[in-house]
């Protein structure tokens, strides 16, 4: 996939003779008498590496019984290769026989553990070896639903290790026009369609949020549109929509110096975008979904937009800017009138970057959950916990809609200290109107900077599972409320 080193993965009764073994450990049982209980019981992603003749044996912990599910294997998974890879290991057997069930979690957590962005470190300082082949240890009785699974695990693991691959390039590598050419590309190995319309096109079209935002920079904004048409093109679609801010530097109001480099990571909600629609085609979902990636470089220079000015969004909406460092909503707005008038979604997903408020209300791990839809709140929740993109419902309200109104314009685009998250929330809520909607706000979970067991530092590749599996729990949802073929077909 892309520039992302393809690991072979497959489904086996035994372990081969070569390569490390992992072994998953509920905590508790003891995994052999001559190991002392001090020295290993289980616990939650705890490890212990043993020599066997020419190979290793890593046992990984998974916690209590009770708690045990695809959260705790993915992680647990990810975490045992990622220590193997660390020490050499380039073929790795998961004894998964007791597993079997969750596999997609398992591979899924492997490959991200596998996971390492080198590109740019001298020769002398790459990593000499990687991770060539995942073998899955699973009785031959079941192997047919196991490849299937495996094989769901591998294409989210894929497409979000894809996305971490663009997260992780610098602003002077991806900026909007580059992204576009990115998509471009992918589009076309994947079988999606792609149009980008560039600044004159923004212009006459008028697009005004976008247009504003992209001001300053010399690289100009970008829509970017993909489109997987499903096995009913004529029907509406589910959209995605993105925030692709290639650097956020905060424009005229600037940001402070300090970490201001991770702004390279303002564009993950369009880049996880881009990796949802490739997995899509990938799983050949039965739905018609449409990917706009809102792309635009946030600078201040002679030509950048100012706190004060009025801007007209695509749908003649207007927006009273009161700090240029609250650009995300801006160019969001435009995206969202945009796909809503052009395509008249039954659904629009968006994520994006969007506050620092998100991370000081719920951290780093969770994305903040804004929907007026109880069902899809739901169903997003406790999806977002088995497939380790936790999100976290957060409220829209009118409180929220007060604190936005300008006296000059439809909006402003901050509304004050508190709960910036709701009031961002609100205000994209004024584009969106009445169609079926969810926000997330991926701030906190989008990178990390500090590693953790499972995933190296930098961008985490947050809602491409979440959102990949949500349309797939669609799309069998769809195929059980189907009436039966053969049942209808049948005369009485
Ligand atoms: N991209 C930032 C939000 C952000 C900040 C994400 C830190 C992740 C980490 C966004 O464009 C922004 O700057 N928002 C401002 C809004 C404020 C000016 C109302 C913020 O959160 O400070
Ligand atoms: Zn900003
Ligand atoms: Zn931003």
């Amino acid at each position: 996939m892309g520039e992302v080193p393809k690991i072979s993965v497959e489904v086996v009764p035994e372990p081969p003779a070569s390569g490390d073994l992992v072994e998953f450990v509920p905590e508790g049982k003891r995994v052999s008498s001559d190991i002392p209980e001090e020295e290993f019981r289980g616990k939650k992603l705890s490890t212990l590496l043993l020599r066997e003749g020419g190979r290793r044996r890593l046992y990984v912990g998974l916690g209590p019984q009770e708690s045990i599910g695809p959260a705790i294997l993915r992680k647990a998974s990810g975490a045992a290769v990622r220590s193997l890879v660390k020490i050499g290991a380039e073929q790795i057997s998961i004894l998964a026989q007791e597993w079997e069930d969750h596999l997609d979690a398992i591979v899924e957590g492997a490959l991200l553990g596998a996971y390492r962005f080198e590109r740019y470190k001298p020769e002398t300082l790459r990593s000499r070896t990687g991770l060539r082949q995942l073998w899955l240890c699973i009785a031959p009785r079941l192997r047919r639903e196991a490849k299937e699974k495996a094989k769901l695990g591998q294409l989210v693991a894929e497409a979000t290790n894809l996305v971490r691959d663009l997260g992780n390039e610098p602003g002077n590598v991806i900026f909007p026009e580059a992204l576009a050419e990115r998509a471009h590309q992918l589009a076309k190995e994947y079988g999606l369609s792609c149009r980008v319309f560039e600044p004159r096109e923004l212009e006459e079209k008028g697009f005004g949020g976008l247009l504003a935002v992209g001001s300053g920079s010399v690289h100009g904004p970008r829509l970017i549109l993909l489109e997987y048409s499903g096995k009913d093109p004529g029907r509406p679609p589910i959209a995605l929509v993105g925030k692709a801010i290639t650097f956020d530097s905060g424009g005229i109001s600037l940001k402070p110096g300090e970490r201001m480099d991770e702004m390279k990571f303002d564009k993950m909600g369009g880049c996880a975008v881009l990796g949802i629609l490739c997995a899509a085609s990938r799983l050949q979902l039965p739905t018609r979904v449409v990917g706009v990636l809102a792309a635009a470089e946030n600078l201040p220079g002679p030509s950048a937009y100012r706190p004060g000015d009025i801007i007209r969004t695509y749908d003649g909406n207007t927006i009273e800017v009161l700090n240029t460092d609250a650009e995300g909503r801006i160019v969001l707005a435009d995206a969202i009138a945009y796909v809503k008038k052009e395509f008249r979604p039954s659904l629009i997903i968006d994520l994006a970057t969007l506050t620092g408020a998100c991370i000081v209300a719920l951290g780093k791990e969770k994305a903040g959950l804004f929907t007026p839809d109880r069902e899809l709140r739901e169903a997003f929740w406790s999806l977002g916990e088995e497939v380790n993109n936790p999100v976290w419902p957060l409220p829209l309200g009118e409180e929220f809609d007060e604190q936005i109104k300008s006296d000059i314009a439809l909006v402003k685009n901050v509304g004050g200290k508190e709960g910036g998250a709701c009031t961002a929330a609100a205000f994209l809520q004024k584009w969106v109107g009445d169609t079926r909607w969810v926000h997330l706000d991926i701030a906190g979970p989008a990178w990390i900077t500090k590693e953790v067991a499972y995933l190296e530092k930098g961008p985490t590749g947050f809602g491409v599972s979440l959102i990949t599996r949500f349309l797939l729990g669609q799309a069998n949802q769809a195929q059980r409320t189907k009436p039966s073929q053969k049942g209808s077909g049948r005369k009485r």
